[in-house]
């Protein structure tokens, strides 16, 4: 099939690519042209497993296109995919600016009948919005075509995103016309295991879908932060109350694991537009305030435990970070725990040499360009040079078993803050660390 997509962000970049893989033909469009030009040259702007390689033999072959210009792009293709941004805005809903602006050029440009696709997560409703843009847009030209808008939305992760997209557990589509249905079923066949995981519904449901599947996630964390939270205080260890109530296959062993807050692009942007969406629509929604809320304030627990141990004066003291994206995999740095933490410690004096494998220089460059009390090393093990306690922030492979010696030998104090709890307790004890960990009674 001929594609364009529209927006080579993540869900953009990644969607177009795996498209291509398939055999496809795809035109991936930016309005940025340093971005198009760096992709041509196979430069890629993220780090995501798997995903440079793909991209640069896909150009290569010629199944993948790179433009600025969305006229070209929409005369060569039948179906449109918009997967643009969707920024948080002042008020906590969705800023669907980029979106409709899309929408616009779709109605401006189009020569011949089109679906057009919703990839973005958007709130419900925006595919109707989408809809009259465009409509209003051919009705200025005096033309008539035929399109139809689907809600597409996406659901894979960062880090793993290649093998979410091309294994997805499901594939939703909204529309409302049985021959779009079948355009997009066809479309995805290849990653559905022939219509097997392939749900369709009508388009407000499928728009709801995304938002539900991001919402339930985020609650199970912050459900299971707030267990930790008490475990702490009433002497109970979450690492064992949570294989407990995982063994329950209706709980289940995933999201459930406690830690210094959820960040990310989606999480923290998607719970406060669903809150959004209720409370436009006349509902308080207690439960997804409460997620939101428990995550600010989980952010904070491993700053707070640092404080504890060392006074609220930290002049003189400093810290080593391990970790700063918001997950592993990853060097997206958007609402990254890290952040949280290493702020709370500088603004109380602390010094912090932080380290990531791939997280460093969009962390100088952008999140915390304007805290000069940062310092980066070259090595894990660099960080811990005369510092009084490390932090573990993000859970990334090269963290999970480090030379404890060698630890030993460069940390001033033998402490250790485990945000992600990480390691065993009585073997730390044994090794001599004063160890700390999230969800466990000091
Ligand atoms: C999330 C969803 O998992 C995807 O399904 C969805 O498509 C995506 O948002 C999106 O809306 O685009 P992502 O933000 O890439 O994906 O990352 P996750 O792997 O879900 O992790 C989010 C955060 O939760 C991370 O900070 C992670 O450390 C934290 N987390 C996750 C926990 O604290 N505990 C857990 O048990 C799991």
């Amino acid at each position: 099939m001929k594609l364009s997509m529209v927006g080579t962000g993540y869900v953009g970049l990644v969607t177009g690519t795996c498209f291509a893989e398939m055999g496809n033909s795809v035109i991936c469009v930016d309005i940025d042209e340093n971005k198009i030009e760096k992709l041509k040259q196979g430069i890629i702007p993220i780090y995501e497993p798997g995903l440079e390689s793909m991209v640069k033999e896909n150009y290569k072959k010629g199944t993948l296109e790179f433009t600025t210009d969305i006229k070209e792009a929409l005369k060569k293709s039948d179906v449109i995919f918009i997967a643009v941004g969707t920024p948080q805005g002042e008020d906590g809903s969705a800023d669907l600016q980029y979106v409709l602006k899309v929408a616009q050029d779709i109605g401006k440009y189009m020569t011949h009948k089109m679906i057009v696709v919703d990839k973005s997560t958007v709130p419900v409703g925006t595919a109707d919005k989408v809809k009259e843009t465009i409509q209003k847009e051919l009705d200025k030209r005096k033309v008539n075509i035929p399109f139809e808008v689907v809600s597409n939305p996406e659901f894979l992760k960062e880090g793993s995103a290649i093998e979410d997209f091309m294994k997805p557990d499901r594939v939703v589509i909204g529309a409302e016309n049985e021959e779009t249905l079948e355009v997009m079923k066809e479309l995805y066949a290849p990653f559905t295991h022939n219509h097997e995981r392939f749900i369709a519904m009508d388009v407000r449901s499928a728009e709801m879908t995304k938002y539900a599947a991001n919402a339930i996630l985020a609650t199970k964390i912050s459900f299971m932060n707030e267990i930790a939270n008490i475990c702490e205080r009433v002497g109970a260890d979450v690492n064992k109350v949570r294989i407990g109530i995982g063994s329950d296959k209706r709980i289940g062993y995933s999201f459930i694991y406690p830690g210094c807050g959820y960040g990310g692009s989606c999480f923290p942007k998607d719970v406060q537009a669903l809150n959004k969406i209720a409370l436009d629509a006349g509902y308080k929604p207690r439960i997804i305030q409460a997620v939101e809320e428990v995550n600010r304030d989980q952010k904070r627990v491993l700053a707070q435990k640092v404080i504890k141990r060392f006074g609220e004066d930290l002049n003189g003291k400093t810290f080593a970070i391990w970790g700063l994206s918001f997950k592993p995999e990853t060097d997206d740095m958007r609402e990254a725990s890290s952040i949280t933490i290493i702020n709370e410690l500088t603004k109380r004096g602390a010094k912090i040499k932080a380290y990531d494998p791939k997280a460093m220089d969009e962390a100088k460059e952008f999140y915390l360009k304007d805290n000069p009390n940062v310092e980066y090393t070259q090595s894990k093990y660099d960080a811990l040079n005369g510092a009084d306690a490390m932090l573990l922030v993000t859970e990334w492979k090269e963290f999970r078993s480090p030379d404890f010696d060698e630890m030993k030998q460069r940390l001033k104090n033998p402490i250790i803050f485990d945000g992600r709890n990480q390691y065993n307790i009585e073997k730390m004890n044994k090794k001599g660390f004063e160890y700390y960990q999230i969800g466990v009674p000091e």
